[in-house]
Protein backbone atom coordinates (compact mmCIF):
# COMPACT_ATOMS: atom_id res chain seq x y z
CA UNK A 1 0.00 0.00 0.00
CA UNK A 2 1.01 3.98 -0.94
CA UNK A 3 0.39 6.81 0.97
CA UNK A 4 1.68 10.06 -0.05
CA UNK A 5 4.35 11.66 2.48
CA UNK A 6 5.44 15.52 2.98
CA UNK A 7 7.97 16.93 5.06
CA UNK A 8 8.30 20.78 6.23
CA UNK A 9 11.16 22.09 6.76
CA UNK A 10 13.35 24.73 7.36
CA UNK A 11 14.49 25.20 4.20
CA UNK A 12 12.56 22.59 1.57
CA UNK A 13 9.20 21.10 1.71
CA UNK A 14 9.72 17.51 0.31
CA UNK A 15 7.19 14.89 -0.50
CA UNK A 16 7.13 11.69 -2.67
CA UNK A 17 4.86 8.89 -2.35
CA UNK A 18 5.65 6.10 0.05
CA UNK A 19 5.53 2.13 -0.22
CA UNK A 20 4.67 1.12 3.15
CA UNK A 21 4.90 -2.67 2.67
CA UNK A 22 8.65 -1.99 1.81
CA UNK A 23 9.70 1.19 3.66
CA UNK A 24 10.69 3.07 0.66
CA UNK A 25 9.64 5.92 -1.72
CA UNK A 26 7.91 4.82 -4.12
CA UNK A 27 9.31 7.59 -6.32
CA UNK A 28 12.17 9.90 -6.18
CA UNK A 29 11.33 12.53 -4.11
CA UNK A 30 10.16 16.20 -5.37
CA UNK A 31 11.27 19.54 -3.26
CA UNK A 32 10.07 23.05 -3.31
CA UNK A 33 11.76 26.27 -0.84
CA UNK A 34 9.76 26.80 1.90
CA UNK A 35 8.49 30.51 1.80
CA UNK A 36 9.05 32.89 3.92
CA UNK A 37 7.73 33.95 6.10
CA UNK A 38 6.62 29.56 6.58
CA UNK A 39 3.14 30.84 7.46
CA UNK A 40 0.52 28.01 7.39
CA UNK A 41 -1.27 29.70 4.11
CA UNK A 42 1.72 29.64 1.96
CA UNK A 43 3.36 26.60 3.50
CA UNK A 44 -0.22 24.61 2.56
CA UNK A 45 0.00 26.29 -1.22
CA UNK A 46 3.61 24.07 -1.00
CA UNK A 47 2.44 21.05 0.18
CA UNK A 48 -0.45 21.14 -2.22
CA UNK A 49 2.49 21.79 -4.95
CA UNK A 50 4.33 19.09 -4.04
CA UNK A 51 1.27 16.94 -4.26
CA UNK A 52 0.46 17.73 -6.78
CA UNK A 53 3.17 16.97 -8.96
CA UNK A 54 2.87 13.27 -8.21
CA UNK A 55 -0.75 14.01 -9.46
CA UNK A 56 -1.47 12.10 -6.10
CA UNK A 57 -4.97 11.10 -4.55
CA UNK A 58 -5.51 9.47 -1.69
CA UNK A 59 -3.70 9.50 2.34
CA UNK A 60 -1.38 12.14 2.90
CA UNK A 61 0.92 12.05 6.28
CA UNK A 62 2.78 15.13 7.02
CA UNK A 63 5.42 16.08 9.05
CA UNK A 64 5.89 19.47 11.12
CA UNK A 65 9.18 20.51 13.09
CA UNK A 66 7.08 21.59 16.23
CA UNK A 67 5.18 19.99 18.65
CA UNK A 68 1.53 17.94 17.52
CA UNK A 69 -0.89 16.77 19.64
CA UNK A 70 -3.88 15.20 17.84
CA UNK A 71 -3.73 17.54 14.92
CA UNK A 72 -3.13 21.08 16.21
CA UNK A 73 0.00 22.45 16.38
CA UNK A 74 1.80 24.11 19.42
CA UNK A 75 5.06 24.75 18.90
CA UNK A 76 6.87 26.31 16.27
CA UNK A 77 10.54 26.99 16.53
CA UNK A 78 11.86 27.30 13.18
CA UNK A 79 8.41 28.11 11.23
CA UNK A 80 6.19 31.00 11.42
CA UNK A 81 4.76 31.82 14.82
CA UNK A 82 1.03 31.52 12.96
CA UNK A 83 1.26 27.78 13.20
CA UNK A 84 0.57 27.85 16.84
CA UNK A 85 -2.96 26.22 18.03
CA UNK A 86 -3.70 25.96 13.51
CA UNK A 87 -5.27 22.31 13.36
CA UNK A 88 -2.77 21.33 10.50
CA UNK A 89 -4.52 18.65 9.11
CA UNK A 90 -7.82 20.43 8.99
CA UNK A 91 -5.95 23.02 7.28
CA UNK A 92 -4.61 20.55 4.41
CA UNK A 93 -7.69 18.68 4.34
CA UNK A 94 -9.54 21.59 3.20
CA UNK A 95 -6.64 22.56 0.89
CA UNK A 96 -6.06 19.15 -0.51
CA UNK A 97 -9.29 17.44 -0.72
CA UNK A 98 -7.62 14.11 0.79
CA UNK A 99 -7.16 12.63 4.34
CA UNK A 100 -4.14 14.03 6.37
CA UNK A 101 -2.16 12.92 9.23
CA UNK A 102 0.34 15.14 10.92
CA UNK A 103 3.12 14.29 13.33
CA UNK A 104 6.52 15.96 14.68
CA UNK A 105 8.77 15.26 11.90
CA UNK A 106 11.60 13.68 14.29
CA UNK A 107 8.83 11.16 15.75
CA UNK A 108 7.70 10.00 12.38
CA UNK A 109 11.65 9.80 11.25
CA UNK A 110 11.72 7.43 14.80
CA UNK A 111 8.32 5.58 13.78
CA UNK A 112 9.95 4.23 10.35
CA UNK A 113 13.33 4.02 11.90
CA UNK A 114 11.65 1.68 14.41
CA UNK A 115 9.71 -0.40 11.92
CA UNK A 116 11.69 -0.50 8.77
CA UNK A 117 15.31 0.41 9.79
CA UNK A 118 18.20 1.14 12.42
CA UNK A 119 15.62 0.65 15.68
CA UNK A 120 13.26 -2.22 14.15
CA UNK A 121 13.11 -5.33 16.80
CA UNK A 122 15.24 -2.67 19.38
CA UNK A 123 13.49 -3.29 23.07
CA UNK A 124 14.49 -1.08 25.49
CA UNK A 125 15.04 2.72 25.34
CA UNK A 126 15.80 3.73 22.30
CA UNK A 127 16.05 7.91 21.03
CA UNK A 128 16.47 8.91 17.59
CA UNK A 129 18.22 12.34 17.14
CA UNK A 130 17.73 14.65 14.01
CA UNK A 131 20.27 17.12 13.43
CA UNK A 132 19.45 19.89 10.71
CA UNK A 133 17.73 23.72 11.02
CA UNK A 134 17.19 22.51 14.74
CA UNK A 135 17.51 19.32 16.86
CA UNK A 136 14.90 16.95 16.93
CA UNK A 137 14.18 13.94 19.22
CA UNK A 138 12.24 10.54 19.22
CA UNK A 139 11.84 8.62 22.07
CA UNK A 140 10.92 5.10 22.57
CA UNK A 141 10.33 2.28 25.50
CA UNK A 142 10.07 -1.00 24.02
CA UNK A 143 9.14 0.37 20.93
CA UNK A 144 6.45 2.23 22.08
CA UNK A 145 6.81 6.57 21.23
CA UNK A 146 7.05 8.97 24.17
CA UNK A 147 5.38 11.43 21.60
CA UNK A 148 7.06 15.04 21.12
CA UNK A 149 9.91 15.06 23.66
CA UNK A 150 11.53 17.76 22.18
CA UNK A 151 14.90 17.05 23.56
CA UNK A 152 16.73 19.68 21.22
CA UNK A 153 15.24 22.36 23.46
CA UNK A 154 17.23 21.28 26.68
CA UNK A 155 19.34 23.73 28.17
CA UNK A 156 23.20 22.67 28.14
CA UNK A 157 26.02 24.95 29.48
CA UNK A 158 23.52 28.38 29.25
CA UNK A 159 21.94 27.48 25.70
CA UNK A 160 19.38 25.65 24.04
CA UNK A 161 20.99 22.34 22.89
CA UNK A 162 19.66 22.94 18.80
CA UNK A 163 21.59 26.73 19.43
CA UNK A 164 24.76 25.35 19.71
CA UNK A 165 24.61 21.90 18.39
CA UNK A 166 22.46 21.51 15.06
CA UNK A 167 23.54 21.01 11.54
CA UNK A 168 22.47 24.66 10.71
CA UNK A 169 24.67 26.48 13.17
CA UNK A 170 27.79 24.35 12.21
CA UNK A 171 27.62 26.09 9.19
CA UNK A 172 26.83 28.99 10.14
CA UNK A 173 29.69 29.07 12.54
CA UNK A 174 31.77 27.75 9.96
CA UNK A 175 33.00 25.06 12.45
CA UNK A 176 35.22 22.38 11.82
CA UNK A 177 33.89 18.62 12.07
CA UNK A 178 35.86 18.10 15.59
CA UNK A 179 34.47 21.59 17.00
CA UNK A 180 31.11 20.49 16.11
CA UNK A 181 31.65 16.75 17.78
CA UNK A 182 32.78 18.08 20.69
CA UNK A 183 29.33 20.30 21.14
CA UNK A 184 27.47 16.92 20.00
CA UNK A 185 29.51 14.87 22.16
CA UNK A 186 28.09 17.36 25.62
CA UNK A 187 24.99 17.09 24.01
CA UNK A 188 24.71 12.92 23.77
CA UNK A 189 26.60 12.63 27.31
CA UNK A 190 23.52 15.13 28.72
CA UNK A 191 20.67 13.20 26.71
CA UNK A 192 22.65 9.65 28.31
CA UNK A 193 22.51 11.13 32.00
CA UNK A 194 18.85 12.03 31.69
CA UNK A 195 17.47 8.49 29.91
CA UNK A 196 20.02 6.49 29.67
CA UNK A 197 19.25 5.06 25.74
CA UNK A 198 20.53 1.98 24.85
CA UNK A 199 20.59 2.86 21.14
CA UNK A 200 20.70 6.56 19.62
CA UNK A 201 20.05 6.74 15.94
CA UNK A 202 21.54 9.31 14.05
CA UNK A 203 18.70 11.16 11.42
CA UNK A 204 18.39 14.25 9.30
CA UNK A 205 20.71 15.51 6.58
CA UNK A 206 23.56 15.16 8.65
CA UNK A 207 23.56 11.28 9.21
CA UNK A 208 25.30 11.07 5.51
CA UNK A 209 28.14 12.34 6.48
CA UNK A 210 28.22 10.12 9.80
CA UNK A 211 31.85 8.94 9.01
CA UNK A 212 33.23 12.47 9.61
CA UNK A 213 31.31 12.87 13.20
CA UNK A 214 30.51 9.92 14.98
CA UNK A 215 33.89 8.26 14.72
CA UNK A 216 35.10 11.45 17.11
CA UNK A 217 32.01 10.97 20.07
CA UNK A 218 34.34 8.88 22.57
CA UNK A 219 32.68 8.09 26.34
CA UNK A 220 29.09 7.12 25.30
CA UNK A 221 27.66 3.68 26.44
CA UNK A 222 24.52 3.68 23.67
CA UNK A 223 25.30 2.37 20.63
CA UNK A 224 25.29 4.77 18.03
CA UNK A 225 24.70 4.10 14.25
CA UNK A 226 23.38 6.49 11.31
CA UNK A 227 19.46 6.32 10.21
CA UNK A 228 19.19 3.38 7.59
CA UNK A 229 18.62 5.73 4.77
CA UNK A 230 21.92 7.29 3.94
CA UNK A 231 22.50 8.04 0.22
CA UNK A 232 21.66 11.26 -1.04
CA UNK A 233 21.48 10.09 -5.08
CA UNK A 234 18.89 7.35 -4.47
CA UNK A 235 15.72 6.96 -3.25
CA UNK A 236 16.68 3.41 -2.13
CA UNK A 237 17.13 2.83 1.77
CA UNK A 238 20.85 1.02 1.87
CA UNK A 239 19.20 -1.37 4.37
CA UNK A 240 20.57 -2.06 8.09
CA UNK A 241 23.35 -4.66 8.60
CA UNK A 242 25.96 -4.40 11.20
CA UNK A 243 28.14 -3.06 9.00
CA UNK A 244 26.24 0.20 8.79
CA UNK A 245 26.91 0.84 12.13
CA UNK A 246 29.20 3.77 12.33
CA UNK A 247 30.53 3.08 15.52
CA UNK A 248 30.13 0.77 18.55
CA UNK A 249 29.63 1.35 22.24
CA UNK A 250 33.37 2.29 24.16
CA UNK A 251 33.27 1.66 27.70
CA UNK A 252 32.41 4.82 30.02
CA UNK A 253 36.44 6.51 30.89
CA UNK A 254 37.16 4.66 34.51
CA UNK A 255 36.44 7.38 37.65
CA UNK A 256 39.51 8.98 39.07
CA UNK A 257 40.29 7.29 42.38
C1 LIG B 1 11.43 21.60 16.90
C2 LIG B 1 11.11 20.12 16.90
C3 LIG B 1 11.63 19.48 15.62
C4 LIG B 1 13.09 19.79 15.43
C5 LIG B 1 13.62 19.26 14.10
C6 LIG B 1 12.92 21.78 16.71
O1 LIG B 1 13.21 23.14 16.69
O2 LIG B 1 11.03 22.18 18.12
O3 LIG B 1 9.72 19.91 16.99
O4 LIG B 1 11.42 18.10 15.70
O5 LIG B 1 13.32 21.19 15.47
O6 LIG B 1 12.95 19.82 13.04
Amino acid sequence: MNVFGVDIGGSGIKGAPVDLDRGDLAEPRHKVLTPHPAAPEPVADCVAEVVRHFGWSGPVGVTFPGVVTGSVIRTAANVDKNWIDVDAAELLHERLGMPVTVLNDADAAGVAEMTFGAGKGRKGTVMLLTFGTGIGSALFVDGRLVPNTELGHLELNNHEAEKRAATKVKEDEGLSWEHWARRVQKYLAHLEMLFSPELFIIGGGVSRKADKFVPLLHHIRAEIVRRRSGRRSSHRWSGSRASDRTRRARPPPAPRS
